[in-house]
């Protein structure tokens, strides 16, 4: 099918299933602020985040890439009055923009933005040593991938979920030789996901308003 039947198909299921309110259209919208627009995942995937942290039964919430806080709005709302959200954000650009976002959607006082580089924001977190965190949304520089994954391995109690974000890339995820770097963190980290006995996992191709792409999805078993 044609992206366009895609996209179709993708704006029939929001319509139907996925309510947006203004705080989180606006969010979306605003984007077009951040230093990479168009990066947000789409109205029917922030939802699937939102569910799978409630099926998770996720109180603390950990993402890698923040931007306009789109997806961190429905994981800050899915996880409640008593939830916590730890975004981290390279760029203070985006961190203002995503503070505006999360302060209309009624979840800045459940959630916290981290700025600078990811990895150095997370290995301050387990230095701290902060309480584990249930579930993780990584959607950062895609070459940091296995930094990220080891990183929330830290971060995290057995049972906690890991989800990483474009995966797939149109499909040139299979190409060994590929000479994207985003090709290859997302191939390095799925080689360190397949050789870790702690981790279960899937990978799940997405299609839509995002183009063809794919969700990772990580169980931690021990
Ligand atoms: C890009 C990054 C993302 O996280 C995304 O969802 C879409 C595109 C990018 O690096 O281009
Ligand atoms: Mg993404």
């Amino acid at each position: 099918a044609s992206d366009q039947v895609w996209r179709e198909v993708d704006a029939y299921f929001t319509g139907s299933l996925v309510a947006e309110d203004d705080a989180l259209s606006e969010a979306r919208a605003s984007g077009v602020d951040t230093t990479m627009p168009q990066a947000e995942v789409s109205p029917n995937q922030g939802k699937l985040l939102a569910m799978l942290c409630q099926v998770a039964g996720a109180s603390r919430v950990l993402e890698f890439g923040t931007l306009a806080g789109y997806s961190t709005v429905w994981m800050a709302r899915a996880v409640g009055d008593g939830g916590h959200v730890t975004t981290l954000e390279l760029e203070e650009q985006n961190a203002a923009v995503a503070r505006k976002n999360l302060e209309r959607a009624g979840v800045a006082d459940r959630v916290e933005v981290l700025v600078g580089p990811a990895a150095e924001s997370a290995q301050r977190l387990i230095d701290d040593g902060v309480a584990p965190y249930d579930f993780v949304f990584i959607d950062a520089d895609k070459p940091s991938n296995p930094a990220y994954l080891r990183a929330s391995l830290a971060l995290t109690r057995p049972g906690a979920v890991i989800v990483i974000d474009n995966v797939v890339r149109n499909g040139a995820v299979t190409d060994p030789d590929s000479s994207d770097e985003r090709v290859q963190g997302v191939r390095a980290v799925v080689a360190d996901i397949a050789s870790d006995p702690r981790l279960d996992a899937t990978t799940l191709q997405t299609v839509g308003v995002k183009g063809w792409d794919g969700f990772t999805l990580i169980r931690r078993t021990g």
